[in-house]
């Protein structure tokens, strides 16, 4: 009996002192993580500093949606919000560029500010969008052992948030829409949606040269003719660089998911795809200064005089890229 008592005193102790030492000294883990890149997509790159590993990215994931690393209640996913493609229309000022596919992005924000790494971009958001305040997260017992764990690091630093949310940012990756199972065989669009492509992928409509094929973007700037007269502050790229040949220039948005918004363009002026439709068909301003020289091809001169059939067919095909399967992804969700 004695011996017994003493046996599960003994193993008592043992375990206290075993869940204390990991209390007070985490240990640095390393889980590799593969990035499942939708099928047809080219590769993407990761940084050797950064390698995924399934401890970051579910501390990236976690800060993505905690207010913790802003100081007036804001997290990433609240404008960034998963239902409507990581963007959302409820945010007064510039329309709100959705989260997708930016680890094959090189230029971030709509004039461009930014053309660097994504871990670059993070830090940015970090230190100059957030101004993230480091001591309250240095202050969180639960952070501190996730970034040690994650990074190593025993002080939090705002490199290693940043590397953190870029490696969530690498699993944003949406190639699931019927759109892409059609480039996959894997289904058949219908004659409308059909013509909606012809259209958007023809001289007919020109899409395709700026939103082109696997990531609806070509990740460059351009004047697609919005305006004519330019506000101060409200010039485009011209406002990032100085160049009087950036006038008018903005990010080229991917169309993926483009049906769940309902604010277009960089300033949100459309409410609708059909209004985005008219404007390209008859409201482009071909004597905007530096327009690009697609939007003023001769035979577009009169505008693009489609049908109301051939704009209702390429609404259509626009909605072909929504993917619900990345909307609905659990592991992308809060955790
Ligand atoms: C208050 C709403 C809001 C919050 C919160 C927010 N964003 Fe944004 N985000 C925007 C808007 C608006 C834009 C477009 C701004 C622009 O280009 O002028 C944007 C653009 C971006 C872009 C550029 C995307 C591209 O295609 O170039 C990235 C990256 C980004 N945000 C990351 C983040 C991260 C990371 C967080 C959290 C740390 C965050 N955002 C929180 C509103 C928000
Ligand atoms: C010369 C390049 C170019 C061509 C051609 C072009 N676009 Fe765009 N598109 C852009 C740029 C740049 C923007 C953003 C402009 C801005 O906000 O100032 C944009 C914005 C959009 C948007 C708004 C997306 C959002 O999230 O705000 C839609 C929808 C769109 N284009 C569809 C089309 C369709 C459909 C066609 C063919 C009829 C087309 N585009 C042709 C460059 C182009």
């Amino acid at each position: 009996m004695k011996l017994r008592f003493a046996i599960l005193f003994f193993l008592l102790v043992l375990l206290g002192s075993a869940c204390k030492k990991k209390d007070d000294n985490p240990q640095t883990s390393f889980t590799p993580y593969e990035i499942q890149v939708p099928k047809q997509f080219p590769a993407i790159d990761v940084p050797a500093d950064n390698a995924m590993s399934v401890e970051r990215l579910q501390l990236g994931r976690k800060l993505y949606y905690d207010t913790i690393i802003s100081n007036d209640g804001r997290a990433c996913g609240n404008c960034h919000y998963q239902p409507q493609g990581f963007s959302s229309d409820h945010v007064p000022g510039n329309n709100v560029l959705p989260h997708v596919n930016l680890g094959w992005s090189k230029y971030f924000l709509w004039k461009g500010e930014k053309n660097c790494t994504l871990e670059d971009m993070m830090l940015f958001e970090v230190n100059d969008f957030f101004e993230t305040n480091l001591n309250k997260l240095n202050a969180n017992e639960t952070y501190r052992q996730l970034f040690y764990k994650a990074y190593g690091v025993k002080q939090i630093a705002s490199k290693d948030v940043a590397y953190a949310l870029a490696q969530f940012f690498r699993t944003l990756n949406s190639g699931n829409s019927k759109y892409d199972k059609y480039r996959r065989h894997e289904l058949a669009l219908s004659q409308n949606e059909r013509n909606g492509m012809i259209i958007f992928f023809t001289e007919k409509g020109d899409c395709f040269h700026c939103h082109n094929e696997i990531f609806l973007t070509d990740n460059a700037l351009h004047n697609n003719g919005l305006d004519s007269i330019f506000d101060f502050g409200e010039k485009g790229r011209f406002d990032v660089t100085g160049n009087v040949n950036d006038i008018g220039k903005y990010k080229t948005p991917t169309l993926r998911n483009c049906e769940l918004r309902h604010k277009f363009m960089h300033d949100g002026r459309y409410t609708s795809l059909e209004q985005v439709i008219e404007f390209y068909n008859s409201g482009v301003k071909q004597t905007s200064v530096n327009i690009d020289p697609l939007m003023t091809l001769p035979y577009k001169e009169n505008g693009l005089q489609l049908t109301q059939q051939d704009k209702d067919d390429l609404l259509l095909f626009l909605k072909t890229f929504t993917d619900t399967a990345y909307i609905h992804n659990p592991e992308l969700s809060k955790p």
